[in-house]
């Protein structure tokens, strides 16, 4: 929570480092760095489809219009609410019919974010949320209607047709050919209905969402819109209940496991069914490795009925996060031996265990949480991020050695959870409102129910900081936790359950709790382990270190933040980096941590305020560039052999003076040189860094790296020339073309020699032609205003991003980026990403 103010911050004393060093960062393995995560399944059409035959689901992102309605005034709201007799009639919408003039709305496709197209306002009760008009004293830019036709074919006649949401923001009311089908209250959790009874069939349908962000669930960016991704399902009417069909591993005396599978099904039929249900488990080959087949039962009108049944697993390929190895289900129903309805269960086999006296362990073997906790929103796209970038933003925590994923605060996307599952990501899944009530429950239930079969999840999460039900109503507190607490566990028997407490987790809602998280508080773990000895202890949100990337300075009157990890780059309730991991890291009774945060994210900007947008607390930028904390993680969380020296080395008119000089290491021994003269060797000490200070001449400075007496790694920095060509570098150059997959661009800027301009900061125009458009830009500056939707970019500290997206056309798509502005003149940079035909997902 935003609870210090920059004037508290400067009139406590805390006043962040004023060193006169005006820097830039350290980054000249940055381009190589995002070579690109490894997915193995890097495209977005790849993820397999769950429906089984003969039941369909179809994406319904494509082809939708959209218009900004208004919150206060119905005239601008497609008159909605102009009399009291909106809801008097079912079929009254006229919105919502076919025959509606929507020929003005704009056209636009699915996930969409209006947030990040707006502008920004300076209006401090917007602060927490990145200062985007929305909420009930902005009713023109809070409220978006978005409607869509579509076929319905005659032979769906019989059929169950679902509308499917994966989470929009926030408030929805649904539509479908003049009727009001329902409504969502919340931003995070997904919504489903049934709209079988208000189709036409053969021939075209309508359904209109009413999207209303005027009020909000945090205090953080939240978006605006359908910014997730929404499905059509059609089923027969005997078919599976939603997200009811599990396989729960459990471990044997020998190397087989037992799989426990269950499903329901629902018969909405008109006659009663004699069902049969049976698995099909098949490894990630595709090799059917076990079967199994549940009793048959009469599955009466209106029933929904239980099947169950075990299959043995011998010897299987367990997941860890080194290893993701992943199984499905094939569940299907029949009836006479004729398939009614099925769907591919995804999940993984591993075994989890939090110990008191030592820590965490996957598979048996101890494994430290090396976790960070993130929000949702990447540069250039907001809350609205394509399943592509959810593996691109997964790859660049895994490789400074992030192994989980806290999704605070809230109910993550199901393909970030994928993606997770996918890659070998942990992940502490938490739901938004912690409260026993109607909502919080359902909210609770859904995530739990969705996500229970995936093999990424080791801990559900019911909460966070929440001061009043841990202090002033610590005893309802209790309560309201003990209920949500015993229906985690009716849910999913497997995993402990906690919530992120800042606090000393003595009463209230920490009574429940399975498993104790400390936010922040590095006084309070010890003294409860003392008191505690038998409770598993980790760090549920640490650090908020606040740094930029590239900046070496930190001056208030700039909103800048020097990128060394000084003891006073982080907030007043905080740790610095070194300081976390060395508490985390040593005491091998704790399960580890989740740093605050692993990506920048809009709002927050804590500890400045406007200008400013967005936060300072990432390891990597909002476009997932590095700042140099990343390589102390990377360094103290990895194997691999690292040696990161920074600043850069271009502080032309800063000659002769001291510039402090820092390694990130995990060698045993680093050599600094200054154009060739030693400045001495230093020990690294263990989960620390070396630093020296050195009188600034132009040249390169030189980090020598040594391990077992032998020189292991180089790095330097050198003082560039000016800029003067651009250069622009893709994580991917081939892609599918299928209207979802994308490629991140980075863009930089080099000297007559090549060398890449740490300092450069330059305006870049972007155009895009063939088959692909640009869908957002970036440059991970908390102080840049400038449009995430324009195809324009300044770069900061030397990088700037651009994300590109595919048609559904194979081809070629180019991108020519150009700094020429007067009086900038640089060469431009081309790159071309080839799109190939792939296999559609089916739409409606
Ligand atoms: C925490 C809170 C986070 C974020 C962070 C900033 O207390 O849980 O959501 O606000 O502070 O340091």
């Amino acid at each position: 929570m935003p609870r210090i103010s920059r004037r508290d911050l400067l009139g406590s004393g805390l006043a962040l480092s004023t060193s006169s060093l005006m820097a830039r960062t350290a980054w000249a393995r940055t381009a190589a760095l995002f070579s690109g995560p490894q997915d193995s399944a890097p495209g977005a059409a790849t993820a397999a489809g769950a429906s089984i035959p003969p039941r369909e689901q179809f994406l319904l992102d494509f082809g939708w219009k959209f218009m900004f309605g208004h919150g206060s005034d119905p005239a601008r709201d497609l008159g909605f609410g102009k009399s009291q007799d909106d809801f008097a009639k079912t079929g009254d919408f006229k919105f919502a019919k076919v025959k509606y003039d929507d020929s003005k709305w704009r056209a636009l496709n699915l996930p969409h974010d209006w947030a990040v197209e707006l502008p920004f306002v300076r209006d401090d009760a917007l602060q927490s949320h990145g200062y985007k008009p929305l909420g009930r004293r902005y009713p023109e830019t809070s409220v978006g209607w978005y409607r869509k036709e579509f076929e319905i074919p005659a032979s769906d006649a019989g059929r169950r047709v679902s509308i499917e949401f994966d989470g929009a923001f926030r408030d929805v009311l649904l539509f479908v050919n003049g009727c009001f089908i329902g409504r969502n209250d919340n931003g995070y959790a997904p919504f489903r209905f049934d709209i079988t009874d208000f189709l036409v069939v053969g021939a075209k349908n309508c359904i209109v969402a009413r999207v209303d962000a005027s009020f909000g669930d945090g205090w953080f960016y939240e978006g605006a819109g359908i910014y997730r991704h929404v499905w059509l399902t059609k089923t027969d009417a005997l078919h599976l209940a939603r997200w009811e069909s599990t396989v729960r591993p459990e471990a044997t005396d020998g190397k087989a496991v037992n799989l426990q599978l269950a499903a329901v099904v629902v018969n909405q039929g008109k006659n009663f069914e004699t069902a049969a249900v049976s698995w099909q488990i098949l490894d990630a080959a595709g090799k059917t490795v076990a079967t199994a087949k549940a009793p048959v039962q009469t599955v009466n009108i209106d029933e929904q009925v239980r099947f169950a049944a075990s299959a043995q697993l011998g010897d299987p390929a367990l997941w860890s996060v080194d290893e993701p190895n992943l199984y499905s289900a094939i569940v299907t129903v029949e009836t006479n031996g004729k398939p009614r309805d099925g769907e591919r269960v995804s999940f993984g086999v591993r075994f989890l265990r939090f110990e008191a006296e030592h820590g965490f362990f996957l598979n048996e073997k101890p494994l430290k949480i090396q976790g960070t906790c993130n929000h949702q929103d990447h540069a250039g796209v907001g809350a609205a991020v394509p399943d592509r970038l959810q593996a691109f933003r997964v790859g660049v925590l895994q490789q400074m050695g992030c192994n989980a994923i806290r999704t605070s605060h809230n109910m993550p996307t199901p393909e970030l959870v994928q993606a997770c599952d996918r890659m070998g990501m942990m992940m502490m899944c938490e739901t938004r409102q912690m409260s026993s009530n109607p909502e919080g429950m359902a909210q609770l239930e859904t995530m739990i129910k969705r996500y229970r079969n995936s093999p990424s999840i080791i801990m559900w999460s019911i909460g966070n900081e929440e001061g009043h039900l841990q202090n002033d109503m610590a005893e309802q507190g209790a309560k309201i936790a003990a209920t949500m607490v015993r229906r985690c566990h009716e849910l999913d028997p497997t995993r402990v359950v906690s919530a992120a407490v800042n606090g000393d987790n003595s009463k209230g809602v920490s009574e429940a709790f399975d498993i104790i998280g400390f936010n922040y508080n590095l006084k309070f773990p010890d003294a409860f382990h003392k008191q505690h000895p038998t409770v598993p202890v980790y760090g549920s949100e640490t650090a908020s270190t606040i740094t930029q990337r590239g900046v070496y300075r930190t001056d208030p009157l700039r909103n800048t933040l020097g990128a060394y990890d000084y003891p006073q780059n982080h907030t007043e309730w905080s740790e610095n980096t070194e300081e976390w991991w060395k508490f985390y890291g040593t005491r091998e009774w704790l399960a580890g941590g989740f740093a605050w945060t692993g990506f920048d994210y809009r709002g927050e900007p804590t500890p400045y305020g406007w200008p400013s947008i967005n936060s300072n607390f990432g390891i990597v930028d909002t476009c997932g560039f590095p700042k140099d904390n990343f390589f102390y993680y990377k360094a103290w969380w990895t194997k691999q052999p690292v040696l990161h020296l920074f600043p850069h080395w271009n502080w032309e008119g800063r000659e002769g003076d001291e510039i402090p000089v820092w390694v990130y290491s995990n060698l045993d021994e680093v050599e600094l040189l200054l154009n060739g003269k030693s400045l001495g060797r230093q020990k690294v000490p263990h989960l620390g860094h070396v630093e020296w200070k050195v009188r600034f001449e132009p040249g390169t400075i030189t980090a020598h790296g040594w391990k077992d007496g032998k020189l292991a790694l180089t790095e330097e920095r050198t003082t560039t020339g000016p800029a003067v060509a651009l250069r622009l570098a893709a994580d991917r150059t081939e892609i599918n073309g299928d209207g979802e997959d994308l490629s991140v661009l980075t863009v930089s800027a080099v000297d007559s020699q090549g060398r890449a301009v740490p300092t450069a900061d330059v305006l870049v125009d972007f155009k895009v032609t063939g088959e692909g458009a640009l869908i957002g830009v970036g440059n991970g500056d908390p102080n840049c205003q400038e449009s995430d939707k324009e195809p324009r970019r300044s770069l900061f500290s030397g990088l700037a991003q651009a994300i590109v997206q595919a048609t559904k056309t194979a081809g070629t798509i180019e991108i020519v980026a150009e700094a020429n502005v007067w009086p900038v003149n640089l060469a431009p940079a081309k790159i071309a990403i080839t799109t190939t035909k792939v296999e559609l997902r089916p739409e409606a």
